[in-house]
């Protein structure tokens, strides 16, 4: 990444993802990075912590269309794009009260995640190509039904992933997928687990992932556990996820 510049979204979360990205960016050399959230106060305190001044803050909400085409319109260098915002409610499909957070964990996980794709494509391709990284979650590859509806989404941009990549082929963008496990953040604080792995690691795998031209990144014990599982016993995966599903139940009756 020395002397590009990158965009990514979710970046304001005091311990997250999208601060990891830009954190292991700005050590890489990258020449600008554009941090963007929906709330200015976390970019803005990462861009206040960079002696450089290479961190750019900016306020985007990718379910927004025209904040989106602002953000093209205005930052046209950029050449690696990373899709890192996301949302996660405790829903799940069915015993959800209603359909509130699915509807909401679609709306960014999945259709903020196109918009960015579709108006970045031509930033991208006027800088020859470049790269976007969009975030799934292991989850998108089998459903955890804990989180049915998150799942469901992560899922859909997964799809989105793929089919990006195919369009966007010709004019030499290279369209990466993100499989995390379960990751050290506040999005993941009421999962149970000892065994998550710091952002700060997730961001260096994966920007050492780019370097090596991988275009599938799984991140943490249990994703590469689940990816290895899914490529033979799928069935295996999904009817454990249900016992983990049932286990949890009983255990809060
Ligand atoms: N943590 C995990 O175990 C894990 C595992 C697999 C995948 N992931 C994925 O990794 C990504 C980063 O998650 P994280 O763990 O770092 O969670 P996080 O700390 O909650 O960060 C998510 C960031 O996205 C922002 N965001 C939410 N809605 C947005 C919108 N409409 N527009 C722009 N930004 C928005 C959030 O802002 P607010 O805080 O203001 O809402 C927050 O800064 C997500 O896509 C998540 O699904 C996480």
């Amino acid at each position: 990444m020395g002397g590009g510049t990158a965009l990514v979204t979710g970046a304001g979360s005091a311990r997250g993802i999208g601060k990891a990205f830009v954190e292991e960016l700005r050590r890489r050399d990258a020449r600008r990075i554009y941090a963007t959230d929906l709330a200015r106060q976390g970019v803005e305190t990462l861009a206040a912590d960079d002696a450089g001044g290479c961190i750019v803050p900016l306020t985007l909400d990718v379910t927004d269309e025209q904040a989106i085409a602002a953000a093209a319109a205005r930052c046209t260098d950029v050449d690696l794009l990373i899709n890192n915002a996301g949302v996660c409610f405790p829903s799940r499909l069915i015993g959800a009260l209603d359909l509130v957070g699915a509807r909401r964990e679609m709306e960014v996980n999945y259709w903020g995640m196109l918009a960015m794709c579709r108006a970045f494509a031509p930033v991208l391709a006027a800088r020859g190509g470049g790269t976007i990284v969009n975030v799934s979650s292991i989850y998108g590859l089998v459903n955890h039904p804990y989180v049915g509806s998150y799942s469901a989404s992560k899922a859909a941009n997964a799809s989105l992933t793929q089919g990006i990549r195919a369009e966007l082929r010709d004019q030499g963008t290279r369209v990466v997928a993100v499989y995390p496990g379960t990751i050290d953040t506040e999005l993941s604080a009421s999962n149970p687990s000892r065994d998550k792995t710091p952002p700060q690691v997730l961001a260096a795998i994966v920007l050492d992932g780019l370097e090596r031209g991988e275009e599938e990144i799984f991140v943490g014990p249990d994703a590469l556990d689940v990816a290895a599982r899914l490529a033979t016993d799928g069935k295996g995966v999904e009817r454990d996820y249900a016992q983990a599903l049932a286990r949890r139940l009983e255990n809060r009756s």
